[in-house]
């Protein structure tokens, strides 16, 4: 898979993935320059084994004491819906580490608009921004993000009016024109581009004609945000539109 904006790394599986998310993951913590480094987490099913295994297997190397997290996109459901980001990282991990509460910064959903939720968020990040970031100095550590068959991430779709934001950090996407048929919110190129390191985790077969599309120039969404960060496409070899004989 040449030709995607970055640099790809092809691991042989699912579990591979995580496991070379999860090194990753915890170098760019080692190595922040940041007494409270802050990891961007992403929604979708595929960090849910990374996730999984930074609550197990890889629990010792990281800070949770330090660490401050924060979503890419949220649902406007509440925090104990399935199709909640929230809940996708604080069921298997976040609850079950020691974490203090201060330092999950989640998107409120209730009782408000996508719009206003969004505006609380870019005041949550404006805050922790002043109070713990240099001018100037990146925001996340490690942003991590998925794409979809469509080239969405986060929930930046194709088309739609937040692709093209470049203010405000975060933003409402009144209709994400796909399941679950709820307005979300979602952070912005600009709030994306201030990451130390940015990791898209694929996996699937799923994945590769989209995969193709961005490699050959089309400007979908995760196209436009890896040209604008540090990233790097970690993929399995069936996104990769490699065989596994
Ligand atoms: C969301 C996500 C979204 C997701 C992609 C990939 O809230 O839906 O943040 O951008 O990462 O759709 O999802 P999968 O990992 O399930 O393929």
């Amino acid at each position: 898979m040449s030709g995607l904006p970055g640099s790809v790394v092809v691991v042989a599986d699912p579990d591979s993935l995580a496991r070379e998310a999860a090194r990753r993951l915890i170098g760019a913590l080692a190595t922040s320059p940041n007494e409270n480094p802050a990891v961007c987490l992403s929604g979708g099913a595929t960090p849910q084994a990374l996730y999984g295994l930074l609550a197990t297997e890889f629990s010792r190397d990281v800070p949770w004491d330090r660490v401050h997290w924060f979503w890419g996109d949220e649902r406007m459901v509440p925090p104990n819906s399935p199709d909640s980001n929230e809940r996708l990282a604080t069921g298997p991990m976040l609850s079950r580490m020691p974490v203090p509460p201060a330092s999950i910064h989640p998107v409120r959903t209730a009782g408000l608009s996508a719009e206003e939720a969004a505006s609380a968020y870019s005041d949550e990040l404006g805050r922790f921004r002043a109070a713990h970031r240099p001018a100037g100095a990146a925001f996340f550590d490690v942003t991590l993000l998925g794409m979809g068959p469509d080239g969405h991430t986060a929930s930046l779709f194709p088309g739609k009016p937040a692709i093209a934001e470049t203010a405000r950090w975060a933003v409402g996407v009144p209709d994400a024109g796909q399941p679950p048929f709820v307005p979300r919110v979602t952070l912005t190129r600009p709030a994306l581009a201030s990451s130390r390191l940015v990791l898209f985790l694929l996996a699937g077969g799923g994945k590769t004609a989209t995969l193709l599309r961005i490699a050959g120039g089309e400007d979908l969404p995760a196209g436009l945000v890896s040209r604008e960060t540090p990233a790097v496409w970690l993929i399995d070899r069936a996104a990769a539109g490699e065989g596994t004989g």
